[in-house]
């Protein structure tokens, strides 16, 4: 399967594990339920919170494709992506569609009540000190504080040389670094907002390094509820794809786009601290969710008894979900 047919939804048509609207509860847990409703783009959580409801606002792969000749030297390794969208089915809206739906999703976040924007990467399509600027700007007077972490296109000018870690490192620290809180480490930080601990983990190259499964578990030992935001989901047997964090597919054998997207072709296989990750994720009794980006579907996925969202629906036009976790009233 190519990039084409998975983004247009076959990598996802056999995926049981999918659903568009409903509950979502965990049998061994009945005061924790979930109702999500992707129509409208909204996720309800009941939850043993000892505080106030939390609001988040998850916003993923927006895919700005804003440039100019302050980035002209770079113009041959952002010419493919700048046309994001248009070169692929009906459904997959132009990079300028995101820009909209952005504006539109961070200027009503203080009106809608929002505590915290969760943006789960691929906001931009390539690192352009134009794209930054945009959704830094639009950040900054939005009024409403934010978390980011890259997606593996927000990094990414295709057809430099070095392996992905280098070049995340470099373009990171170039480019992308104004999008992070200040003082947050780009490959792993959190937050804690209304008594929710919210982790944000950088997995955009697909991997995850032995201090990203020491910190995950150092912060989900501290017993509150704890959400994970980064920008690949966790595998699924169910979805059954190498596009998954964990995919025991993933490797340089089903790596058909590395040639497309200019970029070194993926390892042999997935390192054992990236399966190991997904182990200690799925097996978190206080984790509240998973939201990811990255397949541009709007679904739910659950994996060892936990509940994953991927935000972003670009045959819905939408690429956003509101989510409230709730005191649980029983
Ligand atoms: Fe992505």
């Amino acid at each position: 399967m190519n990039r084409r047919q998975f983004l247009s939804g076959g990598g996802l048509a056999a995926a049981a594990a999918i659903s568009s609207a409903g509950c979502l509860a965990r049998p061994s847990s009945p005061d924790k339920e979930y109702f999500v409703n992707w129509a409208r783009g909204i996720l309800n959580v009941s939850w043993p919170l000892s505080g106030e409801d939390l609001r988040l606002r998850v916003i993923g792969d927006t895919h700005f494709t804003y440039f100019d000749s302050r980035d002209k030297e770079y113009a041959d390794n952002y010419a493919r992506m700048s046309g994001f969208g248009k070169n692929l089915p009906e459904e997959h809206l132009p990079g300028e569609a995101g820009q909209e739906f952005f504006e539109q999703a961070i200027s009503t976040a203080a009106k809608d009540n929002i505590d915290a924007i969760i943006l789960v990467g691929d906001i931009l399509s390539f690192p352009s000190i134009a794209n930054v600027e945009y959704a830094k700007k639009s950040l900054d007077v939005c009024g409403v504080p934010w978390m980011y972490i890259a997606g593996n296109h927000d990094w990414h000018f295709e057809g430099l040389e070095g392996s992905s870690d280098a070049l995340r490192k470099t373009w990171v620290a170039k480019r992308l670094s104004p999008l992070y809180p200040e003082g947050a480490n780009p490959m792993m930080y959190s937050k804690v907002v209304k008594g929710v601990r919210i982790v944000a983990i950088d997995n955009s190259t697909y991997l995850i390094s032995r201090e990203q499964v020491d910190f995950w578990k150092a912060e989900a030992s501290k017993g509150d509820p704890i959400i994970l935001a980064m920008h690949i989901p966790l595998y699924v047997e169910a979805c059954g794809s190498q596009y998954y964090c964990g995919s025991p597919k993933w490797g340089a054998a089903t790596d058909g786009i590395w040639e497309i997207e200019r970029r070194p072709r993926w390892a042999e296989k997935a390192t054992d601290e990236t399966f190991e990750f997904r182990d200690a994720v799925l097996s978190t009794p206080n984790l509240v969710g998973v939201f990811t980006g990255h397949i541009h579907h709007a679904i739910s996925m659950r994996g060892n008894g936990q509940n994953m969202f991927s935000v972003a629906d670009c045959r819905a036009k939408r690429r956003h979900l509101d989510v409230t976790v709730q005191k649980a009233t029983r």
